[in-house]
């Protein structure tokens, strides 16, 4: 005697089970991202880490006593609900050192659109290869009045730890506006 019979009779429930299975499946596959993504929206950790993270950038060593600055680049872990980046490039700064204990950094990026401005050792100051922009040390603007830039370089905290590291609280900002508004 054959079991075929048994096991058309067996088909319809296996296949309702298999469906149902599937379906559970794919119902999962798409709830745990979204789980994951609103955790992660939610979590102050992480939007900290985005903006306004202490990262060490330099030592005091490392800068000329003179005042004038250096650029570093900033390294940092960076991610979303679905990658996580470590240790990669998310920004620079200029740092200068101000005394024995003290520095003060500020951002590379050209309040008007988005250039890195350089320093021009001659002139004393930094100046944006785009518009021509130029900002004194402190990142004030040299020429108010007619720079194409609306606002200074934007300056970022900057402290010293374990005696001899500079660590700076770096903050992306938006370029075209004459506000210092977090990006
Ligand atoms: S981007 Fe710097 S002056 Fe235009």
């Amino acid at each position: 005697m054959s079991d075929t019979p048994e096991l058309s009779a067996d088909s319809p429930r296996r296949n309702f089970l298999g469906q149902m299975a599937a379906g559970a499946m794919g119902l999962a596959a798409l709830a745990v991202p979204g789980i994951v993504g609103l955790v992660s929206f939610f979590n102050p950790w992480r939007q900290k880490s985005e903006a306004g993270q202490s990262i060490r950038v330099t030592t005091l060593d490392a800068l000329p006593a003179d005042g004038s600055p250096r650029r570093f680049p900033v390294i940092a872990d960076r991610g979303d609900a679905w990658n996580r980046l470590l240790q990669v490039p998310v920004g620079a700064v200029y740092v200068r050192r101000m005394g024995e204990s003290k520095a003060e950094a500020i951002h590379v990026v050209c309040p008007h659109a988005g250039c890195y401005v350089e320093y021009d050792s001659k002139q004393g100051d930094f100046y944006c290869p785009c518009h021509a922009a130029r900002f004194e040390l402190d990142g004030q603007l040299k020429d108010p009045d007619s720079s194409p830039s609306p606002r200074p370089l934007d300056t970022l905290a900057c402290e010293i730890k374990h005696g001899n590291e500079v660590w700076v609280a770096f903050v992306n900002y938006q370029t075209g506006t004459s506000e210092k508004k977090e990006a």
